[in-house]
């Protein structure tokens, strides 16, 4: 794509360098690609990268294994990769093979995935500490335990087996959630072609045409950049707004309801993800608009809670007091704010807990971390509490009210799905909303709807 940000080598090269420096000089990090995942038969789902192997080579290919060893003199970044082979190439694509992964891949020293076995023991050997993703793959864990058991059986021989084991996910997924400038840049891109899809579904959409119709107006923008969904979308209207992960996207829109659209683009592995929830014909109906205008007032004062220095729940505690005191207005939920979000207490004989009152109508949190993947890693807390935001973490805000029948709420709201979802960049100052390209003012969504 014309003008399309990427990592640059020197990126990938760098977060290994962090890698290796983090491990330690008698340790040994272990990681593999993802696999390709059979649909049915001979049908294969499209192949995803696994977002750390992603993050650490930049290799998009499966089949492979990276390994890093510290001060190693034949080359600290082992790659093995599927070899060449014109026959194979010619019906699932071309490879790098070993060559042109030491050429293009930064690789220091390249092995045939067939080799791994052999190879492994011998770079294990002498290693103490072996960082890999214990746990993460069944069959991964049995073919290291497999290296282990060989070395062991050469102990005789004065060959010094690994002695311990630990989780290599801490290590990568704490650098993960930190995104450097160019990773900014890739988010923002992924960000801005997002947020133009929902700006032409919002132009597209009328009453008559399918839920799916929708998507593949949306959809279309993406792969014009060059990108896929980086999750299902989710193209709910009326009653199926109010089922979270509706993805079967195949019931007609019908006038005087909301469509609710859950989408977002993946930008080389970097993902966006947006939610728009505006009226099929263009106008909002007065309930539909008192309800948008709580979820709005609530996302906004989420979003003013994403500076450095509040912690990860901020944003959430703010949505919910928002959300829950224009409820009350409403006369959607009585009673005193205060008690109306807070958990009570555990019952003492056992038996199952109740929930705050808000949560009738808001059953999720208000975010995720974002990045690499859709809910990215990293951790949400630190020795037991919410960590605190810092510069280059990214995150989505996104709270929503959904109304399904009940006997105690008004008819007059029922099946109202609403949600907005936006993704905002921790900064030095306060955030910045990377998808503020598509609106969600309601004189603006009716307004760009009018046109
Ligand atoms: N689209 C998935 C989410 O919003 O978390
Ligand atoms: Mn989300
Ligand atoms: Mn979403």
């Amino acid at each position: 794509m014309k003008n399309a940000p990427t990592i640059p080598a020197s990126e990938f090269a760098e977060r290994r360098q962090r890698l290796l420096k983090a491990l330690g000089i008698n340790a040994i990090a272990i990681i593999q690609s993802a696999h390709v995942v059979i649909r049915n038969r001979d049908a294969d789902f499209p192949f995803r990268q696994d977002s750390d192997f992603l993050y650490l080579t930049g290799f998009n290919e499966p089949n492979a294994v990276a390994v890093f060893i510290p001060g190693r003199a034949e080359g600290e970044y082992v790659l093995f990769c599927q070899a060449k082979d014109p026959a194979m190439e010619r019906w699932t694509g071309k490879r790098a093979g070993v060559e042109g992964v030491i050429k293009d891949y930064g690789v220091d020293q390249a092995f045939k995935i067939e080799e791994l076995d052999q190879q492994m023991v011998k770079l294990l050997s002498g290693r103490s500490e072996v960082y890999y993703r214990i746990g993460f793959e069944t069959e991964f864990d049995l073919k290291v335990l497999s290296w282990l058991n060989v070395l062991r059986r050469q102990a005789r021989n004065g060959v010094a087996a690994p002695h311990t084991f630990k989780v290599l996910d801490a290590l990568v997924h704490e650098m993960r959630l930190f995104k450097s400038p160019a990773e900014v840049e890739m988010m923002r891109y992924a960000a801005q072609t997002a947020a133009r899809a929902h700006t032409k579904a919002m132009q597209t959409c009328r009453p008559g045409l399918c839920e799916f119709e929708v998507q593949a107006e949306i959809e279309r923008e993406f792969r014009q950049d060059g990108m896929e969904p980086s999750y299902t979308s989710i193209v709910g209207g009326g009653e199926n707004a109010c089922i979270l992960h509706y993805v079967e996207n195949r019931s007609a829109l019908k006038a005087g309801d909301l469509l609710l659209i859950d989408a977002g683009s993946e930008h080389q592995g970097y993902a966006s993800d947006i939610t728009r929830s505006f009226p099929v014909s263009g106008r909002f109906s007065h309930e539909q608009a008192q309800l948008y205008q709580v979820v709005l007032e609530a996302q906004k004062a989420a979003i003013a809670a994403v500076k450095p220095g509040n912690n990860w729940d901020a944003p959430h505690q703010a949505a919910v007091r928002s959300l829950t005191t224009g409820l009350v207005k409403l006369g959607l939920s009585q009673g005193e704010v205060d008690e109306l979000i807070k958990d009570p207490p555990k019952p003492e004989d056992g038996s199952a807990a109740q929930e705050a009152p808000y949560r009738q109508f808001y059953m999720h949190k208000t975010g995720h971390w974002l990045g690499l993947d859709v809910h990215d890693v990293g951790d949400y807390k630190l020795k037991g509490e919410w960590r605190t935001l810092e510069p280059g973490m990214v995150l989505t805000v996104e709270p929503g009210l959904y109304i399904s029948p009940a006997e105690n709420v008004d008819p007059k709201w029922w099946n109202i799905g609403i949600r907005i979802e936006d993704d905002v960049l921790v900064t030095t100052e306060g955030c910045e909303v990377l998808t503020a390209g598509v609106v969600k003012e309601i004189v603006d969504i009716e307004a760009l709807m009018a046109q």
